[in-house]
């Protein structure tokens, strides 16, 4: 019988999920488009590129490396200092788009996981935005 097969192993494991997380800081340091994304995250990125690709490797179904460190992610409280608007959310979501396409990811892959990111990235909105359950 088949086993399920995570997306963290689809992808490559860690070397690969490490290769994605600093593609997309990478972008988001380079490329102009980005600099409104970029403003909110502190001068150096060495802190985010190391959370993100901890928190992905378990949200992609491989180790609980951000658990183990920090406990539950609270994602959605730890984005509240920061303003994020449909703006801020389509920013994010085109920067892992490009950075997955740079990477060679897969296109059943990348577009599974596109909607799994903008499901995520949409719920850590809190501005207001005409929107009634927004803060
Ligand atoms: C919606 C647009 C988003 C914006 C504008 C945004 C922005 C930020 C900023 C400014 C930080 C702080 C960086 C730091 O402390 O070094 C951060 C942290 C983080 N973000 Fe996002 N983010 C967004 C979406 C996401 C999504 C979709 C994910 C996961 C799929 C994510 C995962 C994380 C993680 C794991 C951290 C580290 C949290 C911590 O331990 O402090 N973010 N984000």
């Amino acid at each position: 019988m088949a086993e399920a097969v995570s997306a963290f192993e689809l992808l490559g494991g860690e070397v690969a999920v490490r290769g994605l997380v600093d593609r997309f800081y990478d972008l988001m340091e380079l490329e102009p488009r980005f600099a409104p994304l970029r403003g909110l995250h502190p001068t150096s990125l060495d802190g985010s590129r190391d959370k993100l690709f901890w928190f992905l490797c378990g949200w992609l179904g491989g180790p609980a490396h951000y658990e183990r460190r920090f406990g539950h992610p609270r994602l959605r409280a730890r984005h509240l200092p920061f303003a994020i608007g449909v703006r801020e959310r389509d920013d994010w979501l085109v920067c892992m788009a490009l950075a997955m396409e740079q990477q060679g990811l897969d296109e059943a892959v990348r577009e599974r996981l596109l909607a799994a990111f903008f499901n995520t990235a949409d719920w850590m909105r809190n501005l207001d935005e005409n929107r009634s359950d927004a803060l």
